[in-house]
C-alpha cells in the first residue's frame, strides 16, 4: 500500500522520461454495475446521502492519525481529472511554524482579494457565508 510519500508524489520512479517509451499500461477490470434494487429507491438513497454532505469552515484542533489522513488523501486521489492527468499535489503539514507562514500568506492574498479584487456581487454573495480574509483553521486543523 503506498505511504503519503508516495501519494504526495504521483511521478515517482515508475514514471517514464520522456526519452523512455510509455510502460504498458496495467487495466483494472470494470466491476459491472449490479443494482441491488429498484433504481428509484436507490436514486433516492443516494440522493438523502449526497444532500447532507456540507462545506465546513471551522475545524477542531483535535488530532488525527497519520493514518487516517493517508486514508484522506487517498480518497481524494481517486477523483477524476482531465486525460487522467491528476494535477496535484497533497501536501500534508504538521509543524506549526510552516502551518503559521502558510497562514499568513493566504490571507495576505484573500485580503488583496476581498479588499480589491472580489465585485461587489461576489462580496454581497460570500457574506451570508460570514467568510473573510482571515484562515485562523489555517493553523487550528491538526495534519
Ligand atoms: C469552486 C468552489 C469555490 C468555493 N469557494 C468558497 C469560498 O471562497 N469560501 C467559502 O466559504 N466557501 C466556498 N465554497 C463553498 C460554497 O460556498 C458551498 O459549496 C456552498 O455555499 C453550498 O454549501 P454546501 O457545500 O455546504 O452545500 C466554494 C465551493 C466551490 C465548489
Amino acid at each position: 500500500m503506498p505511504g503519503v510519500a508516495d501519494i504526495v508524489r504521483p511521478r515517482g520512479r515508475d514514471m517514464p522520461t520522456p526519452t523512455q517509451p510509455f510502460p504498458k499500461p496495467r487495466f483494472t477490470p470494470l466491476i459491472p454495475y449490479r443494482p441491488a434494487g429498484e433504481p428509484e429507491r436507490l436514486a433516492r438513497e443516494f440522493y438523502e446521502e449526497v444532500r447532507q454532505r456540507r462545506s465546513v469552515r471551522t475545524f477542531s484542533d483535535r488530532p488525527v492519525s497519520r493514518e487516517t489522513i493517508e486514508w484522506v488523501v487517498r480518497a481524494a486521489g481517486t477523483a477524476p481529472s482531465g486525460a487522467h492527468k491528476q494535477p496535484w499535489r497533497f501536501v500534508c503539514v504538521s509543524d506549526p511554524a510552516l502551518k503559521r507562514e502558510i497562514r499568513e500568506g493566504a490571507e495576505a492574498e484573500e485580503r488583496e482579494f476581498y479588499s480589491r479584487r472580489a465585485s461587489e456581487r461576489w462580496l454581497r454573495d460570500l457574506a451570508i457565508l460570514g467568510t473573510d480574509e482571515h484562515k485562523d483553521f489555517l493553523e487550528v486543523a491538526p495534519g
